[in-house]
């Protein structure tokens, strides 16, 4: 439960960690993005500034041209018609469609080619249309609005009517359209020539299409939006690549730098525990020493006096002899004794380990079969170390091998360059899963076992700068081999 416990926690501050190192980065990302947002919006207001601007120009430019022109009708339409119509008829009267042709002739003469869609002309003393080249209008009343109010006060003004935006480009939306109203004054023109406060006889309206001008203006601004959009959408990729990218690798480092923190934390702890194990374990070592000396002598005397009771001393003995072992085991671990590596041969070591190990391997009737090399280099050697570590192998081969079997030990010379040990037992033999932890301190799988054996042999093994590596399979015995580098 604690173990759960302690566990979640840990993983939690794990994520913690990782997220906290990722944070500036995070706030790069919002950043980058918040400012691609940013230049969006700000595209599109100058698309719309721009477009706004051009179709300010643009009226400004049609206004000018119309005005031009209204002028140049006025003057034509006051000399070439209201003149000689006063003269030949006496005065104006457009209901007379001799007059009304007459006009209409001198006014498309003028507007010819000109792209003017129509040419109203007021009349001053009431709101009615006496003339349009559009004939269903003439005739209307009260059609004129400010504009017509203004102009007969010597105002000149304009006014632009265009429906449909930069969506209208798209196919399927309403249609655009765009024409710009001109009104002036209808003046008398003195042959003595220029100059205002003339008498206003009516007001000249000019409709100008300017459908083409307007669509280009849209077109601009279409393409605007479009090429900023494409600009954007390429920044975007971009930027999204780099930052996923950096991601990756700040994630990895992150994660590497908790790696090692927890790799740290671990070896710490290990020397915490080591120098406990180290003391308690010196603590035990001379009273156990004193306690296995008294029933030596116990035995003895109860040899004599109880004779048939000494086994019970014995047992104590016995006992104490296999703590002493495990205390020596732990203090082997806990306070490694500094590696002093000489010139060795590791044919000699073996051949004391299988000394050693004779009586077991007869009592457990285990076959060896030793085949070590006939000329093998030297190679750097602790012996005392190095027996340990081979002991520790060849005990636990021993110990997998409880029904008896076949230990095999040899040596070979790889490449003129490499010893390399083999010890392999034909016992009970390991999965993966357990493969992967017998290094690991106090990892045992055994009643009586401190798991501290193959964690030490892999020290010492490291310390002379060795390999050991293991296989094995459930039921197929295990291989341990050992390499060094000999001495050339
Ligand atoms: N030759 C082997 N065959 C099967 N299992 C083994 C062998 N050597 C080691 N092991 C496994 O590795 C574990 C750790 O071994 P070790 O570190 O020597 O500790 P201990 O012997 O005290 O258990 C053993 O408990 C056992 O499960
Ligand atoms: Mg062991």
């Amino acid at each position: 439960m604690t173990e759960n416990g302690a566990h979640s926690t840990d993983n939690e501050y794990r994520q913690k960690e990782l997220e906290a190192g990722l944070q500036p980065f995070k706030l790069v990302k919002y950043f980058s993005f918040s400012s691609l947002a940013a230049i969006l919006v700000f595209t599109l207001f100058l698309s719309w500034v721009i477009s706004n601007n051009a179709r300010k120009v643009m009226l400004k430019q049609s206004e000018e041209y119309s005005l031009v022109l209204a002028e140049n009708l006025n003057q034509q339409v006051f000399r070439r018609f209201v003149l000689p119509a006063v003269v030949r008829y006496g005065n104006i009267k457009l209901s007379n469609p001799a007059q009304f042709q007459n006009l209409d002739r001198i006014v498309r003469n003028v507007i010819q080619g000109m792209k003017i869609e129509s040419v109203t002309i007021y009349d001053s003393s009431i709101n009615i249309i006496s003339y349009s080249t559009r004939s269903e209008m003439v005739g209307k009343k009260d059609v004129g609005g400010i504009e017509y109010e203004l102009s007969l006060e010597g105002i000149a003004n304009s006014q632009l009517r265009y429906s449909g935006s930069v969506l209208s480009l798209l196919p399927g939306t309403r249609p655009l359209s765009c024409e710009l109203r001109t009104f002036i004054p209808f003046r008398q023109v003195r042959e003595a020539g220029g100059g205002g406060g003339e008498a206003i006889m009516g007001v000249i309206e000019i409709q100008k299409d300017l459908y083409n001008e307007y669509l280009n203006i849209l077109r601009l601004q279409g393409s605007i939006i479009a090429v900023s959009a494409a600009v954007m959408m390429v920044l975007f990729l971009v930027l999204r690549t780099i930052v996923s990218r950096a991601g990756k690798i700040m994630e990895n480092k992150a994660l590497e730098r908790l790696r090692l923190e927890e790799k740290l934390n671990q070896a710490e702890r290990l020397a915490h525990l080591g120098t406990m194990v180290a003391t308690v374990s010196h603590e035990i070592k001379s009273p156990l020493g004193i306690v296995r000396s008294t029933a030596e002598i116990l035995e003895k005397r109860i040899k004599k006096v109880a004779p048939g009771s000494e086994h019970l001393a014995r047992i104590v003995i016995d006992e104490t002899t296999r703590l002493n072992d495990i205390v020596i085991e732990f203090l082997d671990f806990a306070r490694p004794r500094e590696t002093q590596l000489q010139p060795g041969s590791v044919n000699e070591l073996i051949e004391k380990v299988l000394i050693f190990a004779a009586p077991k391997l007869r009592e457990q009737g285990i076959t060896l079969e030793k085949n070590l090399a006939t000329y093998l280099p030297a190679t750097p050697l602790d012996q005392d170390q190095f027996y340990r570590a081979l002991l520790n192998i060849v005990v636990n081969g021993l110990q997998a091998m409880e029904q008896g079997g076949v230990l095999k030990v040899s040596t070979t010379v790889v490449n003129n360059q490499f010893v390399r040990i083999s010890i392999q037992d034909s016992g009970i033999g390991m999965d993966e899963e357990k493969i992967a932890k017998i290094f690991t301190p106090f990892f045992t799988d055994k009643n009586k076992g401190t798991g501290l054996g193959l964690a030490i042999t892999k020290n010492i093994i490291d310390s002379h700068n060795g390999k050991i590596h293991v296989e094995s399979a459930p039921n197929a015995g295990t291989t341990f081999s050992i390499t060094l580098t000999a001495f050339t």
